[in-house]
Order: structure tokens, then C-alpha cells, then sequence
């Protein structure tokens, strides 16, 4: 028998006292190790000497507590919805740090972005230019905008979350922007500041960086020579993390210096001023600061097949197995005085197959284990959802030594707090009553 092992910890925190003080599913997050991102691009910037920005994209994880803390670090941010500027604006944020992201920006949000004051708005289409302008002339204001271009730019990844190339919904065509965004010179409401791409996610080097930077560079110039002042150019995010141990991911301290001497070199041999240079990594700052605990159920062991091993949450917390055969790591967090490994499938409780993980090795899984599901912190609450009526799990934030609700947990409740019953069903109590009415 081995010695009875310690319960696994996560950013310090004994993960089983974490899931017996708040209950499972939960998520964590570590503000430790947002921090610990944050600082690394901040470092791999600063050791190139350029002009920078890095906007934390929110559509990774937003909450008002992790709007405060990339506050607090002193980033920007990326948002994409009017929930989400409202969000970073009740944390506090300063709006002019927001940029307004959105391939189909709704006429009250970029009114209501406008009202705020948001920084800047990415103008992601011809038609959204001119929907734009004509709110801010009717508002009687100035908007700083980028231009969001799609590049042509193959990143390696996978096809779904590929955003680009040509034939995609985002961006500006590259061979169409020159024509759209000269068309603001009779525009006075828009301010032209800069142009914008993102390649799409999970790229681990640097190369797709450069290509997109050098298709954008040609746009930059022509804008230049046409007498525009931009001072931007917009790299967008999509840094690669490691999912699973040996992945390959994308290391800022070496590419980010990698990818600005390659663009410091080309912007000299074009003779113009090098732009500030901007980031807009998610994934890269928050899905390694968050796990996923859950508490252990059904085993079910089907002999010379499989054994399954179904916990308390799933394809409502965590849809990115479902949606992009995504893989994840997991592990059992209590101490065992036995190590047993077995390879098991671990499954959610939604009402379909719902495999969170195909095929792990765990400690001998059993009724009551709590299972920790590693890497969890970007696309997994944000996507998250009331399938089957599953209430969504509470967010728990972890800095230092301290620990706190930053998401509720949701209640049956909450989950038919919109459910309404129209007049004409009121006062009918069964099917039987609707039917016999019915005749
Ligand atoms: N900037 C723009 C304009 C974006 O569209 C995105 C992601 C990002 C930045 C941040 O990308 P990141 O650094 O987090 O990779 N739900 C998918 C990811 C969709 C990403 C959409 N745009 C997933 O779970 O993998």
C-alpha cells in the first residue's frame, strides 16, 4: 500500500476544502496566475522598446471581479456586446481603455458605446461604416475606430474557430479595405486611429503573426501615403495554451520579441513610423488561471468496454468538448492511500452522450471523489448554459491566500425567473382540462 497521498491543490487552495465550503460544479479562477500572464506579455513587450497595448479579450471570461483586476493591472479591453461593456463599466473600467468588437453590432449597443464614451469601436464591415457614422452624426460625436481586416491568413487550428481568412464572416476583405476605409475621408464623426486583424486561435509561434502583419503593412502604408494619421496596428489574439501535458503553446517571452523586430525591420524599409502594436490575447491570460470541480456520481463499469465515470456538471459548464472535440486533463482531488490508476470516460449529467473527456487516467474513481478538470478559465463560463435546466455553477476567485464568490451560484429559481404563462393558458391546470375545453 502507498502512502496516503495529500489533496491535490490548485493556486495554493486545498481543492477539496474549495468544494466543500462552495459545492460543486464549481469554477475557480486564480487572479495569481492572470496576474502572472499579464505581467509575462508585459515583460516580453518591454523588452522590445516599442510603443504597445494589450487588450484582455473578455468574450474568454467576463465578470465584474476579473474586469477589476485586469483594471488593476493596467490593460485594456476587448469586449463584444453591450452586456459586456456594462459589465467592465459597473467594475469601474475606464471606458477609454474599451474596444468595441462585433461582426453584427446591434444600432442600441453602438449608441449606448457611443453614450459611454468607449474608446475605440472596430468597424468590422462597409455597411457597419456607414451605420457608424450615421449614429454618431445624429449624436453629434467623434468616434476613434479601428478597421478590422481579414488578412488571407491561414493560422494553424482548428477550422471552427478560424477567423482569419477571406472567406470568413469577420473583418473587412483585405483587397476591399483600401476602397471602404478611404470612404471616411467624408466621414467627420470617424476618427481612422488604426487597422486591426486577428488570425484566429490557438497559434503557438510567431509565424502567422508575421504574415498577417506584413499582408496588414501594405494596407497601413497606402492609408499613410492617402494622409491618414494612424498610430495602431492591431495583431489581435489567439495565443495558444497548453491543454494537455506536452502540447505545444505559444511562448510570449519568445515570439512576441520575435514577432516586433520583424515588423520594426519591415516598417523601416517602408520609410513609416512604427505604429503602436497591440495584442488582444483571451485564452492565453485566462484558461490557465481556472479549473473545474466536481463531485464524483454514477460509475459505471462495463466490463472489456469502458468504464464511465459521470460528475455533477458538463456540457452546461464546459460545451468545448461538444462543440470542438476539445481535450482536457483531469485528475481526483481527495488523497487515496492506494494509487490505482485506470484509463475511464468521464461524462457530464446532460440528457445525451455528453463526454467531457474520452479517455483519462484517474485515481480509482468512486461515488463522492471530487474530479478537477484543468485549464477551464477561457470559453467555459462564458459559454456556458441552462441545458436540461441545470442552474450554472458559482465562480470562486482565488488570490493569495483568500478565496471568494465573484458568480453566484444560479438556483432552480433563477433558471425560470423568465418562464411566463401566456392569458390564454391561465387558469387551465392540466392537459386533460385544455383538451375537454378544446371539444
Ligand atoms: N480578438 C478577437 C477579435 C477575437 O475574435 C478573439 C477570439 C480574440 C481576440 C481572443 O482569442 P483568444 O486569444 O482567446 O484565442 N469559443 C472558442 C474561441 C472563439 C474565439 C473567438 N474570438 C473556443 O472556445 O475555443
Amino acid at each position: 500500500m502507498n502512502e496516503r497521498m495529500n489533496n491535490l491543490t490548485f493556486s495554493g487552495h486545498d481543492t477539496v476544502d474549495l468544494a466543500s465550503r462552495y459545492g460543486t460544479p464549481l469554477y475557480v479562477m486564480s487572479e495569481d496566475i492572470v496576474a502572472k500572464r499579464i505581467s509575462d506579455l508585459k515583460t516580453a513587450f518591454e523588452s522590445t522598446g516599442i510603443q504597445y497595448g494589450i487588450n484582455y479579450a473578455g468574450k474568454s471570461f467576463t465578470t465584474m471581479a476579473m474586469c477589476r483586476i485586469v483594471d488593476g493591472l493596467g490593460i485594456s479591453l476587448d469586449v463584444v456586446s453591450q452586456g459586456e461593456i456594462m459589465t467592465a463599466l459597473k467594475a469601474g473600467f475606464d471606458p477609454k481603455r474599451i474596444y468595441f468588437h462585433g461582426s453584427n453590432k446591434q444600432p442600441g449597443e453602438i449608441r449606448y458605446a457611443i453614450e459611454k464614451g468607449i474608446g475605440h469601436i472596430i468597424i468590422d464591415s462597409d455597411y457597419e461604416l456607414d451605420l457608424i457614422n450615421r449614429i454618431a452624426t445624429e449624436m453629434g460625436h467623434e468616434v476613434r475606430v479601428l478597421f478590422r481586416v481579414s488578412p488571407g491568413i491561414e493560422a494553424h487550428t482548428h477550422e471552427l474557430i478560424e477567423t482569419g481568412t477571406l472567406d470568413s464572416k469577420f473583418g473587412v476583405p483585405l483587397n476591399q479595405a483600401e476602397d471602404t476605409i478611404l470612404k471616411t475621408r467624408e466621414m467627420p464623426a470617424i476618427q481612422v486611429d488604426g487597422l486591426h486583424c486577428h488570425i484566429g486561435s490557438q497559434v503557438v509561434d510567431e509565424q502567422p503573426f508575421v504574415l498577417a502583419g506584413d499582408a496588414m503593412l501594405g494596407l497601413y502604408k497606402k492609408l499613410v501615403e492617402a494622409g491618414f494619421h494612424l498610430e495602431e496596428l492591431n495583431l489581435g489574439g489567439g495565443f495558444g495554451i497548453p491543454y494537455l501535458q506536452g502540447d505545444e503553446s505559444f511562448d510570449v517571452l519568445k515570439y512576441i520579441p520575435k514577432m516586433v523586430a520583424h515588423l520594426k525591420k519591415r516598417f523601416a524599409a517602408e520609410g513609416i513610423a512604427m505604429p503602436r502594436i497591440t495584442v488582444e490575447p483571451g485564452r492565453y491570460i485566462s484558461a490557465e488561471a481556472g479549473v473545474t470541480l466536481y463531485t464524483v456520481g454514477t460509475v459505471k463499469d462495463i466490463p472489456g468496454l469502458r468504464k464511465y465515470v459521470s460528475v455533477d456538471g458538463g456540457m452546461n459548464d464546459n460545451p468545448r468538448p461538444a462543440l470542438y472535440g476539445a481535450e482536457y486533463e483531469a485528475f481526483i482531488c481527495n488523497g487515496k492511500d492506494d494509487e490505482r490508476m485506470e484509463k475511464v470516460t468521464v461524462s457530464g449529467r446532460a440528457c445525451e452522450n455528453d463526454t467531457l473527456i474520452e479517455s483519462v487516467e484517474l485515481n480509482a474513481p468512486e461515488a463522492g471523489d471530487i474530479l478537477m478538470v484543468t485549464n477551464t478559465g477561457a470559453y467555459n463560463y462564458t459559454m456556458s448554459s441552462n441545458y436540461n435546466r441545470y442552474p450554472r455553477p458559482a465562480v470562486v476567485l482565488l488570490s493569495g491566500d483568500r478565496s471568494g464568490v465573484i458568480v453566484e451560484r444560479e438556483t432552480n429559481e433563477d433558471v425560470l425567473r423568465y418562464d411566463r404563462i401566456p392569458d390564454w393558458m391561465k387558469g387551465l391546470t392540466s392537459c386533460l382540462t385544455f383538451h375537454l375545453q378544446a371539444c
